[in-house]
């Protein structure tokens, strides 16, 4: 059995603590949060036995083997390098951190300490993102030269009021929250990882007003500002010459109230993934297009679950779907993002 610590005992923690327990192979002996209340609640849903008001005590709790970080953007790379100096195996939630800067940091001490550190991106572990994935590296679309992907919520801005909205502790905001997702989903289905260039802009239009709350997050609310984008748009290029688009919303005008998705422009065909469709042309070429429903094969990872491939991983049972390297790439894209909102400038790689 892994055992585990929680860190953070927030809107995402219970989702987690399910995923965990549901395993089979893993027990959550401990849980740390700042709020009492909170920590109480969720060691008597979980049955957790220890909780530690400061997360350094659950670090020093040789009992605990593995640990999940769920707390405000801030905190991840300070705590995530905290669990790994002590010895200990880290699943982070995502973003990675507020910068690349922080990121390598903890991704080099997760490699001098020979410990297991992954992000938990859980939208590729959904079936369709995997079968999608499959069918790009199988050839079925062709050559995959565009992908376009998107989330906008119409009113799903996280609770006003919290750190959600707080440029200081989340970094970011849609873009750092869900546009974070759909950028991995993105660049998973593809396994494209080589960013040439990145032009961006973001807009803080709603939340500054009071506007477009959705609800999520449990944490209190106080008269914090709100200073982050609550809308992102990016344009990609690649080193291999393919480019993807990214818009992202917490809050728009919009006729619909949440879409999410990624679109793949092939030679061959194109591909969408929720719900999962290829689109093509009939065999002769002549006689029209076809949209096929389900692009067909079988999710790779069948549990479809990020904690379940973390604890695998441990045990040496199945490699992480989502490595350091592209989680880090990842984050330099979206800070490249932000640095070219704020020059007006195209922010290149080496
Ligand atoms: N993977 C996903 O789809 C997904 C979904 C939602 C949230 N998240 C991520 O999970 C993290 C937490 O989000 P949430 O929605 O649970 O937020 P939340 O505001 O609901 O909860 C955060 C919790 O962290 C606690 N906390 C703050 N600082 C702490 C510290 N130093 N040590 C211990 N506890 C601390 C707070 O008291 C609070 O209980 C964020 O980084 C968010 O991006 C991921």
């Amino acid at each position: 059995m892994i055992k585990f610590g929680i860190v953070g005992a927030g809107a995402i923690a219970t989702s987690s603590c399910r995923a965990i327990q549901s395993h089979g192979g893993a027990e959550i002996v401990a849980a740390s949060d700042l709020n009492a209340d909170r920590l109480k609640e969720l060691c008597d849903e979980f049955s957790i036995k220890k909780s530690y008001a400061d997360s350094a005590e659950l670090f020093a709790d040789d009992n605990v083997e593995a640990v999940y970080i769920g707390v405000p953007n801030k905190f991840h790379a300070p705590l995530a390098k905290a669990a790994l100096e002590a010895g200990k195996h880290v699943i982070l939630d995502k973003p990675f951190a507020l910068n690349y800067a922080e990121a390598k940091e903890v991704a080099d001490i997760a490699e001098a300490k020979g410990k297991l550190l992954m992000l938990g991106m859980n939208q590729r572990y959904r079936a369709e993102s995997q079968r999608v994935r499959q069918a790009v590296a199988d050839g079925k679309l062709g050559d995959v030269y565009h992908a376009k992907a998107f989330w906008f919520r119409r009113a799903g801005i996280p609770r006003l009021g919290t750190w959600f909205g707080n440029k200081a502790i989340a970094g970011g905001g849609a873009l750092l929250d869900i546009g974070v997702h759909l950028l991995d989903l993105c660049l998973f289905c593809t396994d494209n990882f080589e960013p040439e260039s990145v032009f961006g802009k973001t807009y803080t239009v709603f939340g500054n007003r009071g506007l477009g709350e959705g609800g999520w997050g449990k944490s209190e609310r106080s008269d914090i500002a709100f200073d982050v984008d609550d809308f992102a748009t990016a344009f990609i290029r690649f080193k291999n010459g393919n480019s993807v688009t990214l818009d992202v919303s917490w809050a728009a005008h919009a006729e619909q109230g949440n879409r999410n998705d990624v679109h793949l422009y092939g030679t061959e065909a194109g591909a969408s993934l929720y719900p999962d469709k290829m689109f093509r042309f009939n065999n002769d070429y002549q006689s029209g297009y076809e949209v096929i429903d389900g692009i067909g094969g079988e999710a790779k990872l069948g549990h479809c679950d990020r904690f379940h491939n973390f604890i695998n991983s441990i045990n040496g049972e199945e490699e992480p779907l989502t490595s350091v390297y592209q989680s880090l790439q990842i984050q330099r894209i979206l800070d490249a993002i932000y640095e070219s909102c704020k020059t007006g400038e195209l922010v290149k790689f080496d």
